[in-house]
């Protein structure tokens, strides 16, 4: 298993600047030493070791207010191309996300501009030229999503409370609303932080992912409809079609509602089913069909 960590020994950390230095600098012929800058001393360092242990990547954090800067990321060659560098980007947001700031910044070389883009940072102009022969191109990625929904952003953030205080794994899943606009709702969730041994999504955390959207969607619609419930799960069907190996997308659709949301008008309980699509980057990966029951609330 890939495994992200942070070298923390002084032997650690040396082998970490070495591999920074022959991955950054080496090629361009800048000396041992190069590779550092004043802000290594307070920054954050992850490195990510093959199973046998190597040491194959290298990437920097460092947060300063309500941004944090992306530096110092590269990969060994013989193991890029494999989605192992977007899963390191991932781990540096993840802990950029713990860190509370709204967005990473970075300043890439134009060979480097597809692969951030890929990992969702926006090219927003041009960056420094290091060393004085190194153009850069100043890249930008939102980590509040929510700024991005122009449809009831406020519930859309009074869910994520919700979910934060009342179903404390949405939290360690990193699951953050992407999209609502009172007919569909899309849901995404960290990959880093939902791996299995295989170095792809654990099929529970898939699972859940695609219950949270369900339930998110009922949420939001009984909001829409000024409705209140208590919503469970009655019964839960998946299909798993392929491994999931990028970031993981659950989109649902509110079909039937408002329509079967209407027993509730008469204190019945609401029951119907939801069908849940789970993407791996854009390929289909999973399908969920859900049966929920929405009961008529017992709070006042
Ligand atoms: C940039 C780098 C870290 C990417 O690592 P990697 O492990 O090869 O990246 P991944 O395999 O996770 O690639 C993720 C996606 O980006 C794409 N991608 C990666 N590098 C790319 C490149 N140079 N040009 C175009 N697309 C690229 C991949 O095809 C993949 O796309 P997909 O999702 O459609 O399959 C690695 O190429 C590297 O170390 N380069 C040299 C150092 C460097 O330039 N660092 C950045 C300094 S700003």
């Amino acid at each position: 298993m890939y495994r992200v960590v942070t070298p923390q020994t002084e032997s650690e950390l040396d082998v970490y600047y070495k591999l920074r230095w022959e991955l950054l600098r080496k090629p361009f012929n800048f000396p041992p030493g190069s590779e550092r800058d004043e802000y290594d001393s307070v920054a954050i360092h992850r490195m990510m070791l093959a199973p046998d242990g190597t040491p194959i990547a290298v990437g920097r954090l460092f947060v300063g207010g309500d941004e944090a800067q992306i530096r110092f990321m590269a990969m060994l060659p013989e193991y890029r191309g494999q989605g192992l560098g977007m899963r390191m980007v991932a781990d540096l947001e993840q802990l950029a996300c713990e860190e509370k700031v709204k967005r990473l910044v970075m300043n890439a070389r134009q060979e480097a501009v597809e692969f951030y883009r890929r990992c969702g940072f926006l090219e927003v102009g041009e960056g420094p030229v290091s060393f004085g022969r190194i153009p850069h191109r100043q890249m930008i990625k939102s980590l509040s999503p929510l700024q991005t929904i122009e449809y009831r952003p406020q519930w859309c953030q009074d869910l994520t409370t919700r979910w934060a205080r009342g179903i404390p794994i949405s939290e360690k899943m990193g699951v953050h609303i992407t999209h609502y606009d009172g007919q569909t709702f899309h849901l995404k969730a960290n990959l880093a932080a939902n791996l299995n041994v295989h170095d792809t999504m654990f099929a529970g955390s898939i699972y859940s992912q695609c219950v949270l959207a369900g339930w998110g969607l009922i949420w939001l619609q009984l909001k829409e409809e000024g409705l209140v419930g208590d919503t469970v799960l009655a019964e839960g069907d998946i299909k798993y079609y392929r491994p999931v190996t990028k970031e993981p997308e659950a989109r649902v659709a509110r079909e039937g509602m408002p329509a079967v949301l209407q027993p509730l008008r008469e204190g019945k309980s609401a029951k119907f089913s939801l069908k849940i699509k789970l993407f791996s980057g854009s390929q289909l990966a999973a399908e969920f069909l859900g049966r929920y029951v929405v009961q008529p609330s017992k709070r006042s």
